[in-house]
């Protein structure tokens, strides 16, 4: 691979080539990660809060989109609205807890006070200072301009043009995260508070492997045992890269990592499942799926369940944003089970867990070497071998082992990446 080039000649090279060769440069270098801050992230719909998080008004949840910290409030009327936490003031953080209810929000800098929708309502010495010059309307929070909820998940985007949710995910993948979150009457809900940890790796390691890795499973979770898993299963990658993965006729495998009362809990609901979603839905959900909306929304599906988000901190650094996710028609005990289950395996301290982010954290570290980052890494497996034809699958699937979601998350990530940044107007961004 050639020596450092210029960035504009990267991107019209072969940064994700068409043979499943992927320049290591999209994991560790610094420029292609300012520029995905923009042309990815600001483009695309990012996971914010699960609706179950903030059921009353003023209830409000601090997340981040990528980098940029933001607010997600729900309002008087039940909507919810989204909006960049930072004063127009000087810049500070308005909100300065994690979660909780308000009814305003006061800067603590020079006290600028913003109401649940963002508007600007109090400004210390107006008459005084601004001579009541300061147009208030003008100056409320910079409002993301785009929020839609999908069955309980809450997503955003800066893109005031992107397609709408739905459209964004395609009918496939639709079918495909339906199976995590509107299997049982009444949907899902989260548990449990968020669990949030910081590994040193690019995000795109976490995300790409939720989309499309089942294949380093046996290897890496060897440690906690796992052995042999089931051989039969399939990947779906959507268009836009999202995608999925899971194993059928698996369920007993995974009795041991969350006891028994959860294995008995998901063979009681299948017939529910298949009559919602049909069989191979079922088959699908109590098999243990890994998923991921692209770009950095993941999800696990099987004996217990976890949504999460992988937040870019840097080109060489992620904070996992997760949540234990649960069918809100389950009995409390099964909840507990999945919360005590998830949190043993997927958690900061989890078992599984950490055989990940050892893996992510220490390809992270290989690349510092000027040589490393040279050679490409492969995703080669499976392709060519991708089907349409199997039957209650919607989209092109491969073999459960495969890299076809892998290959659709960076081919889209690059289209993106070749696109550029959003080109909006310079106004003054009010909500
Ligand atoms: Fe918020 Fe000054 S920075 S009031
Ligand atoms: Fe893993």
């Amino acid at each position: 691979m050639a020596p450092r080039e210029a960035l504009s000649t990267v991107l019209d090279g072969e940064l994700v080539g068409h043979d499943g060769l992927v320049d290591r440069r999209v994991l560790c270098d610094e420029d292609l990660y300012r520029r995905e801050l923009e042309s990815v992230f600001e483009r695309s719909w990012l996971f914010l809060a699960h609706e179950s998080q903030i059921p009353n008004a003023g209830d409000f949840f601090a997340t981040t989109m990528a980098d940029d910290p933001v607010l997600v409030v729900r309002q008087k009327d039940g909507s919810v609205a989204a909006m960049l936490n930072s004063c127009r003031h000087r810049g500070m953080r308005v909100c300065r807890a994690d979660v909780g209810n308000a009814k305003a929000f006061t800067c603590t800098f020079h006290g600028w006070t913003y109401d649940a929708s963002g508007q600007l309502v109090n400004v210390p010495k107006y008459d005084e200072g601004y001579h009541g010059e300061l147009d208030k309307s003008k100056w409320g929070l910079v409002r993301v301009p785009r929020v839609e909820s999908y069955k309980g998940l809450i997503f955003g985007t800066w893109d005031e043009d992107a397609p709408t949710f739905v459209d964004y995910l395609g009918e496939e993948m639709c079918w495909y995260l339906d199976s995590l979150v509107d299997r049982r009457e009444g949907g899902t809900e989260v548990i449990g508070g968020v669990h949030r940890w910081v590994i040193d790796c690019n995000w795109k390691l976490g995300a790409e492997g939720f989309i499309g890795d089942m294949y380093h499973s046996e290897m890496t979770h060897a440690s906690v045992g796992l052995g042999a898993l089931p051989d039969k299963g399939w990947q779906y990658g959507a268009p836009r890269g999202h995608g999925t993965g899971f194993f059928i006729d698996g369920l007993e495998y995974w009795n041991g990592a969350y006891g028994d009362e959860v294995v008995r809990y998901y063979e009681e609901i299948a017939p529910e499942i298949t009559n919602r979603l049909g069989a191979a839905a079922a088959d699908l959900v109590s098999a243990c799926a890994h998923g991921g909306v692209f770009p950095n929304f993941a999800y696990l599906t099987g004996a217990a369940m976890t949504i999460r988000v992988w937040q870019p901190r840097g080109v060489d650094r992620m904070e996992v944003f997760s949540w234990v996710l649960v069918d809100r028609a389950a009995p409390p005990e099964i909840k507990e089970a999945s919360r005590r289950g998830m949190t043993r395996a997927f958690s900061a301290s989890g078992t599984l867990e950490q055989d990940d982010g050892e893996n992510w954290s220490e390809i992270q570290r290989v690349m510092r070497g000027s040589v490393a980052r040279k050679h490409p890494i492969n995703y080669q497996m499976g392709f060519g071998h991708e089907r349409d034809d199997v039957p209650g699958l919607p989209g092109t699937v491969g073999y459960v082992n495969g890299d076809l979601p892998g290959r659709g998350f960076y081919r889209y990530w690059a289209e993106l990446m070749r696109q550029g940044p959003l080109k909006r107007a310079n106004g003054d961004g009010s909500g």
